[in-house]
């Protein structure tokens, strides 16, 4: 479902983001469908991720349109000095690897703050939450809090979620910033 609400933008996208860069699925999709001219990054706190989405861009000839980064995406803002179309976040832990190295509520937070500072008149941001683990649902119940305080006016905020699966399936947030400047983002946890 998130492939597909990005799918219908990445055509209008001219800077991109995978906050979450895991083995480089997402950022492959992005990458493939992104116009020529698009500019993608790549984010991710583990070398092993970003050695695995560099390595499967490069299998598919992808590398030269994708700048991988090996660091959090609540540094977004550190690399990024232009406004951003699409930014997706796909949480928790890299598959086949390490369960306990994860997004955390804070940082996941202070990136999505930071990631609607950056984004553009009718930009998006995806958020793939996975509330089926420990640490997944306080980081879910937390986006559900801050996500829907964010101001109607200013935003179109959706989530989506499958209905008859077990075990708390994950959630898809979809958060459209209006046309128009935004005068401020939401609180993070310390506020
Ligand atoms: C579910 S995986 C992403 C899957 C990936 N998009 C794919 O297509 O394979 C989540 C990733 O988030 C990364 N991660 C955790 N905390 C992060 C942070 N603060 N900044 C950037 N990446 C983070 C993990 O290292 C992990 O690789």
């Amino acid at each position: 479902m998130a492939h597909q609400i990005l799918f219908m933008r990445l055509p209008h996208a001219h800077c991109i983001v995978d906050a979450t860069a895991g083995n480089g699925k997402d950022t492959l999709f992005l990458a493939k469908h992104a116009r020529s001219d698009a500019r993608v990054w790549a984010f991710d706190i583990q070398e092993e991720a970003i050695i695995k989405t560099k390595q499967l861009l490069l299998d598919n000839q992808y590398q030269n349109k994708v700048k991988c980064i090996l660091d959090s995406h609540c540094n977004i803002d550190h690399y990024i000095k232009e406004k951003v179309d699409i930014v997706t976040f796909n949480l928790g832990y890299l598959p086949g690897s390490s369960h306990t190295i994860t997004t955390s509520a804070e940082t996941t937070i202070q990136a999505i703050n930071k990631s609607i500072q950056l984004l553009n008149g009718n930009g998006i941001i995806t958020i793939v939450a996975y509330p089926g683990h420990m640490s997944g649902k306080a980081e879910n119940n937390e986006l559900l809090a801050q996500l829907s305080k964010l101001p109607q006016a200013e935003f179109n905020v959706g989530c989506w979620q499958m209905l008859n699966q077990v075990n708390e399936p994950p959630v898809l947030y979809i958060v459209e910033k209006k046309r128009g400047e935004v005068r401020e983002g939401f609180a993070s946890r310390e506020d």
